[in-house]
């Protein structure tokens, strides 16, 4: 048995006695079904596959395929992502790697003299359309056609853009403007379309309806294909044909780890959300949160956010290439030998913690939705073409915004990159290599409720999730997870990063004299999606959070 597993065992023996002599009510059935996604017409879609009898896997694909056309920003296609999923009738649970992967012609200093961020060659392999494809022939219930349906629709019929999506392609606009496949489809004549204007994206509908058709073969192989590595050469990329043959998704079993009487289930390498989730929870298992103050909370919150961030650096990268020590990061004594170097009087300084890696961060890109169905079935998804608008590249008559995911990998060793992240070795580029990621869609359960969240926001992702973790424990619900105040360390740069009314004046005084340095963000982070069922009343609660314009319901 694991350190990990028997300490939680030792910690929940009343709640273990209690759920096997059936005191605590097994939750039924609930009739209704929840779904929060960053975008309304992706919430649509999610019920109105269920209406039509599909499950929460055929309502994943639904949303997915949704957020592709309706949410071009953050994830799509072009991209990738993890889909962790629980199926009700036998708990089964996993996590659908749908990373993207470096391509066979990718070496390890590729970008010393060129973009890792914009332009075709930043772009990795896609996994999504094959981790959709996956997704409904394993776990659905529908056809993928019928899934897909509404993201055809929204495509070739258009949709009505909002603030978020103008400000966005404002911000990127010098950059679209230089491709004309993505000037063709996001600016009217080289200017910016008003909020209210109609988005049509023809070629995407065809694309899409191609892996209708014909599943993975639609995107991987034939005239989607042929298009995709054409244009992708054409622009300076470096994608063959043999790269899209060689993309599989991986089932990946999901990071365990307990804190209180937490289970939380989380994502695995290449993410390294779930394992930094785990170091943080074990080194804070040893105190009592609710008996400290805000700053004392802080300060340790902080102190445990830098220890982890110094191993992601260190030690993490694609397990499929690497072998990072993942059971010594998990166990209870590792953490127990962490928090010996924590002072409450003192914060210490990163550099006076072994190793020299260097951490990423990133921006306002990538999307979150989460879904309990009226089985009980979830799925917590994290999708992302890295940036906004990932590459910033289109590749001519498919509609596919390329990612530019390969900034994720370690491209300068011992340089920060896009997200101020530093990494070592383990996450430096090599063919078919997934690159480390921060996505960390999460499933939280305690005797009487079970949490389904997550968010976009790169590096940031984790420490926001962490937040609502201690949130949930303390009893609040989802609308209170998305709403929280944020900050965040991640080892390198050594400050905590945070929101510009996270802490009061006086706060900010105190966390200075313990050392910390501080660095407002200038504006509030992320695009929290959350769902929540109540077991002993079958009562669904959804919630998203109000940085973004998502939309959650219960129906
Ligand atoms: N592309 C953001 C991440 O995977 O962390």
């Amino acid at each position: 048995m694991s350190n990990t597993l028997s300490h939680w065992l030792k910690k929940n023996s009343l709640v273990l006695l209690v759920a096997i002599i059936g005191v605590t009510p097994t939750y039924a059935n609930n009739s209704k079904a929840a779904i929060a996604t960053a975008h309304p017409l992706a919430t649509e879609a999610g019920f109105e596959i269920l209406a039509k009898g599909g499950n929460a896997f055929d309502a994943a694909v639904a949303v997915s395929a949704a957020l592709a056309v309706v949410e071009p920003t953050s994830s799509g296609l072009g991209g990738g992502g993890f889909w962790l999923l629980h199926r009700a009738k036998d708990k089964f649970e996993t996590m659908i790697d749908g990373r993207e992967k470096a391509p066979l012609a990718a070496f390890k200093d590729m970008y010393l003299d060129k973009s890792s961020l914009e332009g075709a060659l930043s772009a990795a392999i896609p996994g999504m359309p094959a981790a959709i494809v996956h997704l409904a022939s394993n776990y659905g219930r529908l056809p993928l056609k019928e899934s897909i349906a509404p993201a055809i629709r929204y495509a070739s019929e258009g949709f009505v853009i909002g603030d978020r999506h103008v400000r966005l392609l404002k911000e990127k606009s010098d950059v679209i403007k230089k491709n004309p496949a993505a000037a063709s489809i996001f600016l009217n004549n080289g200017q910016l379309p008003t909020k209210g204007s109609i988005l049509k994206q023809p070629d995407l509908a065809k694309t899409l309806q191609q892996i209708a058709n014909h599943g993975k073969a639609g995107f991987y192989q034939g005239n989607v294909a042929k298009k995709l590595i054409d244009g992708v050469r054409q622009m300076g990329g470096i994608w063959t044909q043999q790269d899209l043959d060689n993309y599989q998704i991986v089932e990946r079993t999901p990071i365990y780890s307990y804190y209180k009487d937490i289970k939380v289930t989380s994502a695995a390498l290449p993410s390294s959300g779930g394992i930094l989730l785990a170091e943080i929870l074990n080194i804070l298992s040893a105190y009592d949160l609710s008996s400290l103050n805000r700053i004392q909370r802080t300060h340790l919150i902080v102190e445990a956010m830098r220890r982890a961030h110094r191993d992601r650096a260190l030690y993490l990268g694609d397990s499929d290439f690497v072998n990072p020590p993942v059971s010594r990061l998990l166990s209870l004594d590792y953490a127990a030998g962490l928090r010996t170097s924590i002072r409450m009087d003192k914060a210490l300084p990163s550099d006076a913690l072994d190793g020299n890696g260097t951490m990423q961060t990133k921006g306002a890109d990538t999307s979150h939705f989460s879904i309990i169905d009226n089985e009980g079935n979830r799925v917590a998804a994290t999708l992302s073409i890295n940036y906004i608008f990932g590459a910033k590249v289109v590749v001519k008559d498919t509609g596919i915004v390329l990612n530019n995911e390969m900034d994720d990998f370690v491209t300068h060793l011992g340089e920060a990159n896009g997200y101020g992240l530093v990494g070592g070795v383990a996450n430096t580029i090599a063919p078919e290599k997934r690159m480390l990621s921060s996505m960390t869609p999460t499933f939280l359960e305690n005797t009487d409720h079970i949490g389904v969240l997550g968010t976009p926001d790169g590096s940031r992702i984790t420490s926001m999730i962490l937040l609502a973790i201690l949130d949930f424990s303390e009893g609040h619900s989802p609308d209170s997870w998305v709403k929280l105040t944020r900050f965040h360390h991640q080892y390198r740069p050594d400050e905590i990063l945070h929101e510009p009314n996270s802490f009061s004046e006086t706060e900010k005084e105190e966390l200075k004299k313990l050392g910390h340095k501080l660095k407002n963000r200038g504006y509030r982070y992320g695009n929290m999606q959350a769902v929540e069922l109540i077991k002993s009343t079958s009562e669904l609660k959804a919630a998203s959070d109000p940085r973004g314009e998502g939309f959650s319901d219960v129906r």
